[in-house]
């Protein structure tokens, strides 16, 4: 007979990065996501795993009868510069939610992944006051931290920088930066760029995330695992890989510069290195254009 599969619990199973973990994991365990679909899609399902529709404010008793082994924690309010005026909802999501879960995570004993933010590290450290998105990300790494401590739980906290992939937004209020240019080049109207436009982001492959946060999952402890590309490009160069038809938009709250890249504990803890680049994504949208 089989062995019985592991539980693994992923909130945020239907959004962007979710989706790529789920398919690496699927094949060793069983999988549970938890997404309220307020960015994820049932498009973004992947065969075999099981999906609960809910917040996270209330994951005790949707998923009360679950033990799980691991819990990626994914599933927050995911957008910089609209995290101003949603502040409500980032903070239901981000903060109330969260803990919500760290007391499942108590519960349980098991270990929990966190999905920090880059932003905590953005211009020099400023980054993380910079919005309420990344204060709320960046406190969060800090309470996952001490819930350790204080409840001698398990734990791995993990930063992502820009992460792309073909299950991105690409039309509405939260849209992603390349999603949108992506949206914008195939309509063939001009690309708008978010002044000054020489801010510098790393971009990452969701799935090349999806590998490392596995491997955090499964072998990592502690805090410190950066998960980004090394090369960085400004948000103008972005652009200009798709076309020089740009206009330039008004500079907006929240938008930091750059970001210190350190992804040294996953590379010699896994040899996790990113094996897509941004430019060769940009390279097949562009050929896919109808
Ligand atoms: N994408 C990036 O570049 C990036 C960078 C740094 C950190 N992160 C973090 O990684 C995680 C995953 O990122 P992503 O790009 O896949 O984000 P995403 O927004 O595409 O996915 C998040 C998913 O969580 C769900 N969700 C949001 N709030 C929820 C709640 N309260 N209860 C249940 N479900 C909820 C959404 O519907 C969505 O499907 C997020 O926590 C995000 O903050 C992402």
């Amino acid at each position: 007979m089989e062995a019985e599969k592991e539980t693994v619990v992923v909130t945020g199973g239907a959004g962007l990065i979710g989706p790529s973990l789920i398919e690496l994991l699927i094949p060793k365990y069983r999988v549970v996501s938890l997404d309220n679909y307020f960015i994820g899609s049932e498009k973004n399902h992947i065969k075999g795993a099981e999906y609960i529709k809910g917040h996270t404010k209330d994951i005790e008793s949707l998923l009360g009868n679950e033990s799980p082994a691991i819990i990626f924690h994914l599933g927050e309010y995911s957008r910089v510069e609209q995290s101003f005026k949603d502040m409500e909802l980032v903070w239901e999501s981000n903060v109330a939610g969260t803990f919500r879960v760290l007391q499942y995570w108590k519960k349980r004993k098991c270990k929990l992944v966190y999905a920090g933010s880059s932003t905590k590290f953005a211009d020099g450290g400023m980054g993380r006051d910079q919005s309420p998105y990344a204060w709320m990300k960046a406190s969060n790494t800090e309470l996952v931290r001490n819930f350790s401590n204080w409840f001698s739980l398990p734990h791995a906290i993990t930063y992502f920088y820009n992460a792309y992939g073909h299950r991105e937004l690409s039309s509405g209020p939260y849209a992603s930066v390349i999603g949108r240019f992506k949206e914008q080049y195939w309509k063939g109207e001009p690309i708008t760029v978010v002044a000054p436009g020489t801010q510098q982001r790393n971009f990452t492959a969701a799935n090349d995330i999806a590998r490392g946060l596995l491997d955090v999952g499964e072998r990592g402890y502690g805090d410190e695992y950066g998960l980004g590309s090394s090369e960085s490009y400004s948000v103008l160069e972005i652009a200009k890989m798709f076309t020089d038809n740009i206009v330039m938009l008004p500079e907006r709250p929240g938008n930091r510069m750059d970001s210190i890249v350190d992804t040294t504990r996953a590379l010699h803890e896994f040899g996790w290195k990113p094996e897509q680049t941004v430019r060769q994504y940009i390279e097949s949208l562009k050929k896919d254009r109808k």
